[in-house]
Order: C-alpha cells, then sequence, then structure tokens
C-alpha cells in the first residue's frame, strides 16, 4: 500500500474482486502481540481501541443476506510503551451460540437474511435477531456491544469474554433498545463541567417515541426524558450541544407486511419517499425544558452526523447525505453492487435558524464519504477538523472507502491520504495527543483492509500532516471483515 493514487482509465481506483474479499468471513479468534510493524508506534500512545463489526457473513456456509446481519465480532487493539497487541472475539449472544452450534441460519435478519425454506418457513417469526455487531464503548467501568434495536452486551474488557446482556442497572428493561451511537459530552453544562454519555432508544410506529439518557462517568443515570413525535422513524444516529439533542428524522415509508408475511427483512419495507421532507427535530437536554422544535429541509438520507454546534441564535449540523437511497431488494446481492449507480455520501452542513424556523444547506464535501470523526474534546462545540473515511477520487459517485480525508473547515484546506491501489479504509478514530493545544494535534486511526494480500492492517496517521507517510503501519495476521464503529479508551487491558 502506497500513498499515491492510481487509476483506471474510467477514474476507478478499486478492484471490485479485490474489496469483495474483505467481506470474507473471519471465524477465528485471536490473541497476540503485533510484531510485523511498518514504522513506530508512539510511546504516548497508551490505551485501547476497541471495533465492532460483522465477523461472520455466513452461518455453517450459508451466506447471510446483508453485512448488517452479521454476528458482531470485537477486535481490541492495546497499545502500551510503544507494543500493540491484538484481541478478536465473537460476542456470544444468544443467536450465535444457538447458530453456531446447528451449524445453519436458525433466525431472520433485519436486513433480509432469512432462514432457509421460503416465506413459508419465515412467515410470522418476527423475533429479532440481536447480533450485538455495530458499536462499542467503554463507560462506566463496562464494555457494551451495541446494537440499536435491542440492549447492549457486556464483555470483559481484558478478555473480551461476554458477560451477558447489560440493562444499564435497571435503566433498561429486557428487549428494549439503545443506539449503536452514543456521544461523550466532554464538559456537560447541567453538570458542572463533568462529562457524561447521552444515548437514545427509538420506539418507531404510527407517531414514534425517542427517549433520551445521559450517564455520569460512573454510569449511573443523570437524565431520562421521552418525547412524541409524529410520524414512522428510522434514526440510526444523532448529535449533541451542550443544549440540544438533534435527530433528523429521514424521509421513509415503512410497510411491516412483506416482512410479517415472510417474504423478506424487515430492513427492506423502509421506503424512501424523496418527495418527502427531513424532519430535523431539536429535543432539550434540560428534561426541565419541553419545547421541541421541528425544521423541515429538502431531502436527503442520513446515516452519521460529524458533528454539531451552537453560534448564537444559529445551530450548524454536518452530517453525511446521501439524495437517494435505494431500496434494498430481496434478490439483489450486496457484493454485486454497482458502485456508479449509487450516489455517493456527501458531507453538508445544516444552519438552522432558531428565530424564524428556516434552515439553510451548503455541501462542505462533494468526494463520497462515510464515517466522520474529530477531536472527542469538541463533541457539540465550534470545530475546526474534521477527519473521514473517503473515496481515492472525486467522481460524482459512490465508491469503496479507501483513504482518509482530512478537511480544514476554517480554510477549505484538504488533505487526503490515499491506500490505493488494494487498502480499503474503515471509519478513523481520533486519538488527541496528551496535553495538546492544537485541535489536530492527535494520531488518526483506521483499520484497512489490504484486497491484494488478504490481510487488515491498522494505520497510525499523523493528524496534523494527514497526507505524510503513515506514523505507523501494524499488520495483522490475518483480515478483519469491514467494521462498522469503534471507540478509544484511555485504559490499557493486557
Ligand atoms: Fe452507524
Amino acid at each position: 500500500m502506497t500513498n499515491t493514487i492510481a487509476k483506471t482509465a474510467n477514474n476507478q481506483t478499486y478492484n471490485i474482486e479485490e474489496w469483495k474479499r474483505g467481506y470474507d468471513s473471519q471465524p477465528n479468534e485471536y490473541e497476540y502481540e503485533i510484531t510485523e510493524i511498518e514504522g513506530q508506534i508512539p510511546p504516548e500512545l497508551s490505551g485501547t481501541l476497541f471495533r465492532n463489526g460483522p465477523g461472520l457473513l455466513d452461518i455453517g456456509g450459508s451466506a447471510i443476506y446483508h453485512p448488517f446481519d452479521g454476528d458482531g465480532m470485537i477486535s481490541a487493539f492495546s497499545f502500551k510503551d510503544g507494543k500493540a497487541y491484538y484481541r478478536n472475539r465473537f460476542v456470544q449472544t444468544e443467536a450465535y451460540l444457538e447458530e453456531q452450534q446447528a451449524g445453519k441460519i436458525l433466525y431472520r435478519g433485519v436486513f433480509g437474511t432469512q432462514k432457509p425454506g421460503g416465506w413459508f418457513n419465515n412467515v410470522f417469526d418476527v423475533k429479532l435477531k440481536n447480533i450485538a455487531n455495530t458499536g462499542v464503548i467503554y463507560w462506566g467501568g463496562k464494555l457494551l456491544a451495541l446494537w440499536e434495536a435491542a440492549e447492549p452486551h457486556r464483555l470483559d474488557p481484558k478478555n473480551l469474554d461476554t458477560l451477558g446482556k447489560d440493562y444499564l442497572d435497571g435503566v433498561l428493561e429486557p428487549g428494549d433498545a439503545f443506539s449503536a451511537h452514543p456521544w461523550v459530552d466532554p464538559s456537560c453544562e447541567l453538570d458542572g463541567g463533568a462529562p457524561c454519555l447521552v444515548n437514545f432508544r427509538v420506539d418507531p410506529g404510527l407517531s414514534s417515541k425517542i427517549t433520551l439518557f445521559e450517564f455520569a462517568p460512573d454510569g449511573k443515570l443523570l437524565r431520562r426524558h421521552a418525547h412524541s413525535i409524529p410520524g414512522f422513524s428510522f434514526i440510526h444516529d444523532f448529535i449533541i450541544t451542550p443544549q440540544y439533542a438533534i435527530f433528523f428524522q429521514n424521509p421513509v415509508n415503512f410497510n411491516p407486511l412483506p416482512f410479517v408475511f415472510g417474504m423478506c427483512g424487515a430492513g427492506e419495507c423502509v421506503e424512501f419517499k424523496p418527495e418527502q421532507p427531513t424532519n430535523i427535530v431539536l429535543i432539550p437536554r434540560d428534561p426541565q425544558n419541553k419545547e421541541i422544535r421541528t425544521f423541515k429541509v429538502k431531502s436527503g438520507f442520513v446515516f452519521h452526523h460529524a458533528n454539531a454546534f451552537e453560534q448564537g441564535n444559529k445551530i450548524h449540523i454536518d452530517s453525511i447525505t446521501y439524495e437517494t437511497l435505494p431500496q434494498v431488494q430481496p434478490d439483489s446481492n450486496y457484493k454485486e453492487v454497482d458502485f456508479d449507480s449509487l450516489d455517493p455520501g456527501q458531507l453538508w452542513r445544516f444552519s438552522l435558524n432558531l428565530e424564524n424556523g428556516t434552515v439553510e444547506r451548503q455541501m462542505l464535501e462533494s468526494r463520497c464519504c462515510e464515517f466522520p470523526t474529530h477531536n472527542p474534546n469538541k463533541v457539540g462545540r465550534d470545530y475546526r477538523y474534521l477527519y473521514i473515511g473517503a473515496a481515492a477520487n472525486n467522481t460524482g459517485h459512490n465508491a469503496p472507502l479507501q483513504a482518509i480525508l482530512k478537511l480544514d473547515l476554517e480554510t477549505g484546506e484538504r488533505q487526503l491520504h490515499s491506500f490505493t491501489p488494494s487498502g480499503y479504509t474503515s471509519e478513523p478514530i481520533f486519538v488527541p495527543k496528551p496535553n495538546a493545544e492544537r485541535e489536530d494535534a492527535g494520531w488518526v486511526l483506521t483499520v484497512v483492509y489490504d484486497g491484494d494480500k488478504h490481510r487488515s492492517c491498522l494505520a497510525i496517521l499523523d493528524g496534523e500532516n494527514l497526507a505524510g507517510e503513515p506514523i505507523a503501519l501494524l499488520h495483522l495476521e490475518h483480515h478483519i471483515p469491514y467494521g462498522l464503529h469503534g471507540s478509544w479508551c484511555d485504559e490499557v487491558f493486557i
């Protein structure tokens, strides 16, 4: 892998056959010190990077229908004294254990995986498989694997053993949804400047209930309040400012009947409605303030937000937006995707005027991108630097992520670190250097799949000089299937 951009005649930088292999299952569990290292691990980099994502793309040799239905596998990269250790374990959910024992698919997946035997074997089976595959966070002394439609699973951070479902000391009931996208407010105004963890759950229906949770650093619940908003909601992520929790209610319809009758997954029953606006919903984080405000903006589909901040009578929200979202088709194969036919995810800024209720939107980055991140001390605050998984070229179309892009929101300067031709990037995580003063003084960590060698590495990039040589490339002995989300924790668990 080199930091150059190789192009084919049609501006493609990727090899689709190599890309596909990043979705091979990784059934093995490893534990070892990483010794094949290019460059040097900074000795001050001390802590653990946890990652989550689907580890199995098949069960007993039968392919699952969509990666989002894949069993959650946690990877932990531990850093201490300039050395790094890798460990991965599957979250031992009830369904994972049952299916591994049976050697076949026993559960339907939200994104279309069906039990064998056609609709007759799937009709009226609406129980969900909690696959614990989306996010992972260490908070209040607990390592939690998150999946948005059900309760978290708790793991032992030292060895990634699954300890069981976790109800957050009675905050959740069995089966309760709990989003996989919590944010840490680095300095909560309601708690005298102490950090807190903010998360939500959605109970969708003809109207949708959004419940907001805020937790102290010791894990104790600080605040919980629920609000009803009109219409069905498909909300994967949200964003916070000091005063607000902000939700994008994407314009979709949901007709569950084909799911109930065994013909497809629940996720395939979500239909994007481009003629309808997106509702941006502001819920005050202070439970005493009941004034919910809704802003309407031109349609688009948002999975992930980068950040938001308050500025006078305005709130700015930076989000990855898709102009259209193709419906998952029952007969499609996710590996046979035609990237050129899909709209790219692009970074937009939505500016809400709290006085007159209007919204302005402005594209900040047209290049196809996903998985935005930034300095965690800037969550909900005006910020300057954004790091994001990005396509190597700006073709105006969707494309696999093969680079990390740094965007200077003040000057518009861009830096690109490309892993073409064979590298495929994942969500970057920004780790500030100890006692750093500059916002971009830190390390950008991202797992890169090498489609040529069928192995993954962890890249440590320089947050200030992103386009420069990597600080270190830590080559694993195997591949990790394309992952979803992760988090950094300052504690070392070895
Ligand atoms: Fe996500």
